[in-house]
């Protein structure tokens, strides 16, 4: 194969190729123009990351991808160290060499584009540039060219493309059988190479979505409600399409190009950003036994919010979410969004005495703002709303989205989509409010820009283990999670389940151990998890201690164990303090996994540790947990016990 490749392609890459090497020198990316078409390739010292893959793009008045030569190169290097008000690391190390490929169309309006690769040394990205050119002012991009082919035919984790609000199961096929598939996806190729496809800093574009011919996967973009895909006008560069490249799973879960990718934070002053835990007024909605709606068992009353802001008051807990507060809940408001008032609440519910009575016990409100997917009706309403909530000291909102279809017919996806998307975050950061976005944008590391977007769903959270007709998210959902969905941005997965009876679908309920959903705050990164149970089931548990000491904020992260889809262990250090907290879980099958504690610092520690009880079976005997204390040092090897379905938390806290 590799033979082959070279013969097939010697001829061009003598002519004129151009190579951009990253900082070690172990990926190189090659780009070069054959018979008018750009292509690239990727390789890993002798091995075939990428093979050539077309470049360019279809616009609305032609091909932007044939009849190209290369006008020039430009090349340089970045090696910063950047810090992040929260995140898996308090610092994040943007190494990187770029070049800047010129290339220019030789007959017609001589047009010209602009290709821009990173080569990082955990991986390749390029992006598209349009540079100002009187023949090319607002025009419309009708298909993205761009491939990824593969040499092989890697096994790869995917959810379909058109999973409603990517709220699906990511599954693993050899990648010719895949159909089209939603980023990021995730690859093993073999034992020392694994792969991430996704794309960074979706900003005013649509959505990258993955189709393929055999193994060669190709840009599919969200269209317009008429076919466009792309209307170019004031933002001149695309999304930087990214492959994360490791040589062991945990590679790719430590990679933090996503964020290099995205531009430094927007937001001047951050102090006020502040996540947090939370609990909510939720859980009992999911299983039908309150109701957004009014009538006897609306949820989001008076009485119901002030037991919540006690517990949370007693707990530690920064929030309480509250859904069903505002009118717009009492028709069929998945179809009828535009009832939705985000400023008026239902007469049960004492809007700003709940705010004062939150704020005198340390606690926020966080506003709910479900929109039935009227994204138009939400703008509408938006700087009002929150003008509103910053005047009542709310921080933080939670948006949602459940309607396949936004403003007059445009894809959630599509390029409409993700300007809405984009307004709400900025004009949240304006008002000093935080936003968790359920199905929302697939995130895309934009965080680092717009650190107020706190968490996104944009994944198959823990509420499918309420409703699901088909029994709840299947024990290796958490272990595929981190190496596709997590690689964008935090997920608002809301961990924490104790009580799994569920009275409205018998059957459907957490295929986990308990001991699994606690070690899912540590596993699942999200600066501010929710405890997503009623508050009753968490009285008199002493699993919950562990709910109660999770940090929501690391110094650094790192994965002693990692096997896409079966298993995953992350240890993380507290920001500012010596504590470590470590989560393991694991599919269907039992595991025992060996931890040596040699992350610690010097001196002693008292170790927690949350497991699964001796017949703990996520099938038959999903409650028993067993709690132990150890004291341990960084010489200490712990052997993790992982019940089928289960997982171990554990605290490790410095004396
Ligand atoms: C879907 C969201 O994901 C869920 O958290 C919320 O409760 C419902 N929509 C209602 O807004
Ligand atoms: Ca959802």
């Amino acid at each position: 194969m590799l033979a082959l490749m070279s013969l097939a392609f010697g001829s061009s890459l003598m002519a004129k190729d151009v190579k951009l090497f990253s900082p070690d020198g172990s990926l190189t990316v090659t780009m070069d123009v054959d018979k008018g078409r750009a292509w690239y390739h990727v390789m890993r010292g002798s091995e075939v990351v990428v093979s050539p893959s077309d470049l360019g793009f279809v616009l609305n008045d032609g091909d932007f991808k044939d009849d190209f030569k290369m006008r020039g190169v430009t090349r340089s290097s970045l090696d910063e160290t950047w810090s992040q008000p929260w995140g898996e690391d308090a610092k994040v190390r943007n190494h990187y060499n770029e070049m800047r490929v010129r290339l220019q169309q030789r007959g017609g309006h001589k047009r010209s584009l602009d290709v821009v690769f990173r080569a990082f040394d955990d991986g390749v990205a390029f992006r598209y540039e349009f540079p100002q050119q009187e023949t090319l002012k607002d025009f419309v991009i009708m298909d993205e060219a761009t491939q990824f082919a593969m040499p092989t035919n890697p096994s790869t984790w995917s959810i379909p493309a058109l999973t409603p609000y990517y709220e699906g199961i990511y599954t693993r096929q050899p990648l010719s059988e895949k159909g089209n598939m939603s980023g990021p996806i995730a690859m093993e190729v073999n034992d020392s190479l694994f792969l991430a496809v996704m794309e960074a800093n979706l900003t005013d574009y649509s959505t990258m979505n993955l189709a393929h011919t055999g193994t060669t996967l190709k840009v599919d973009l969200v269209p317009w409600k008429n076919g466009d895909k792309v209307r170019v006008g004031h933002t001149r560069v695309t999304p930087w399409r990214a492959v994360i490249i490791g040589r062991t799973p945990a590679d790719i879960l430590l990679s933090r190009m996503a964020l290099n990718l995205n531009d430094a934070c927007r937001i001047e002053d951050t102090s006020w950003i502040k996540p947090t835990k939370y609990v909510g007024i939720w859980w009992a909605l999911q299983k039908q036994q309150w109701t957004w709606a009014q009538g006897k068992r609306h949820g989001a009353t008076t009485a119901n919010t002030k037991r919540y802001i006690d517990f949370a008051a007693k707990h530690g807990l920064g929030g309480v979410l509250v859904e069903g507060w505002n009118y717009g809940w009492d028709t069929d408001w998945t179809r009828h969004g535009d009832g939705f008032s985000f400023t008026r609440a239902y007469p049960d519910y004492d809007l700003e005495g709940l705010c004062r009575y939150a704020a005198e016990r340390g606690v926020r409100i966080i506003a709910h703002n479900e929109t039935g997917g009227a994204a138009q009706n939400y703008e509408n309403q938006l700087e009002d709303a929150f003008v509103l909530y910053e005047s009542l000291g709310i921080n933080t909102v939670k948006t949602g989205y459940v309607n396949a279809h936004f403003y007059n017919g445009e894809l959630q996806h599509s390029q409409w989509g993700i300007r809405h998307f984009r307004k709400v975050i900025e004009t949240a950061a304006r008002h000093h409010l935080m936003i968790v976005n359920h199905e929302g944008a697939m995130p895309s590391g934009i965080q680092r820009t717009w650190p107020n977007l706190i968490a996104t769903e944009s994944m198959r959270g823990q509420e499918y283990n309420a409703f699901d007709r088909n029994g709840g998210n299947p024990p290796y959902h958490e272990c595929i999670l981190p190496f596709t969905r997590g690689l964008g941005g935090p997920m608002d997965f809301t961990p924490g389940i104790f009580e799994y009876r569920n009275d409205s679908v018998p059957g459907t309920r957490p295929q986990t151990t308990l001991a699994h959903q606690l070690a899912e705050y540590v596993v699942i990164y999200s600066p501010g998890h929710m405890a997503a149970d009623l508050i009753e089931n968490y009285e008199h548990q002493p699993a919950f201690k562990f709910i109660e000491d999770v940090p929501t904020n690391w110094e650094r992260t790192l994965v002693p164990h990692a096997a896409m889809g079966q298993y995953v262990t992350y240890a993380r250090q507290e920001r500012g303090t010596d504590n470590w907290y470590v989560g393991s879980v694991t599919d269907d099958q039992a595991r025992n996994l060996s931890l040596p504690l040699d992350f610690l610092g010097d001196g002693r520690f008292e170790a927690i540790i949350y497991e699964d009880g001796p017949d703990a079976d996520y099938r038959t005997n999903p409650y028993p947990m067993t709690i132990r204390r150890l004291e341990v040092d960084r010489s200490s090897v712990l052997t993790l016990h992982l019940a089928p379905g289960g997982g171990t938390a554990i605290s490790i806290i410095r004396h």
